[in-house]
């Protein structure tokens, strides 16, 4: 039997080690939560570290974007019209105007100015296709195919299936530069030479399946992360409420899926 003295210290212990024990569980608690606060904020400094990326990447592309209309519009514009505008000045002189010379100088502002003129259309064109202002964004993407289908030894087979009205007016240029850049890469990158775009619709989601049989990449490999063309087509996935899903690896092609909202 036990004695009073005997239970009340087996008592005690087994407080003891009930205190212990819910000190050890509480312990443990805090440190799991710290822990898990820790990997939170860990996840959400990567996040918004990501996000400054991104966005850096969409001024920078901006930036050398209009230093190129810049170059282009001095260049090719810009430099003409002073062409012209010289010759016109030659031909105020009346000597010059009397002369045989008038003929030549006026024929040759004549081509000089249709040159300019037929740049700034370029230009423009570049900034803002015609046809997807006009036509929307099938046409666009029927005119682009069309010109990628010009290139030797290419072909792009692409059917568009998309309902009408199905992606705003003013989303609808993200879509066209985002083919734009995935047809650029598959050329340029990949020397691809079938290049397959689907379009379909899935409940409320518009899908865009774009895949190359080209000399593909590890897009995990940050030597691919350097340009701008990838990034400047995440933040129009992002702008269109979407996301994409690039499979890739050297020697397999490319094959990219981007799922957007409808009317977003
Ligand atoms: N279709 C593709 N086939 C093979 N490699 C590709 C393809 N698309 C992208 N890549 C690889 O991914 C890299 C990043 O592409 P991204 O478009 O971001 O940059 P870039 O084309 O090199 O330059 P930029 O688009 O800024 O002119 C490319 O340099 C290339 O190595
Ligand atoms: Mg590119």
């Amino acid at each position: 039997m036990l004695d009073e003295n005997e239970i009340f210290w087996y008592i005690t212990i087994g407080f003891g080690v009930i205190f212990f024990l819910a000190i050890l569980v509480i312990v443990f608690f805090l440190f799991s939560r710290k822990q898990i606060f820790k990997k939170e904020l860990e996840k959400q400094t990567l996040k918004l570290k990501y996000q400054e990326d991104l966005l850096k990447a969409t001024i920078l592309t901006q930036e050398k974007e209009r230093a190129r209309i810049a170059r282009d519009i001095h260049d090719e514009v810009s430099s003409k019209l002073n062409v012209i505008v010289l010759n016109m000045n030659l031909l105020q002189d009346e000597d010059v105007r009397k002369s045989s010379r008038a003929g030549e100088i006026s024929l040759k502002a004549k081509e000089i100015g249709s040159r300019a003129l037929e740049n700034a259309r370029r230009i423009s064109h570049d900034l803002l296709p015609p046809v997807l202002e006009g036509f929307g964004l099938e046409a666009a993407i029927e005119e682009i195919c069309d010109e990628f289908n010009t290139i030797d030894g290419l072909k792009v087979k692409h059917a568009y299936t998309w309902p009408q009205d199905a992606i705003e007016k003013t989303r609808q240029i993200h879509v066209y530069r985002i083919i734009q850049e995935m047809l650029n890469n598959s050329v340029r990158h990949g020397q691809a030479t079938l290049i397959t775009i689907k379009f379909d619709e899935d409940g409320n989601n518009l899908t865009l399946l774009y895949t190359d049989n080209g000399k593909g990449f590890d897009a995990a490999d940050p030597e691919n992360a350097n340009g701008l063309g990838m990034k400047n087509i995440e933040s129009r996935v992002n702008l269109l409420s979407g996301r994409w899903i690039i499979n890739s690896s050297p020697g397999k092609g490319v094959h990219i899926q981007t799922i957007f909202k409808k009317q977003a």
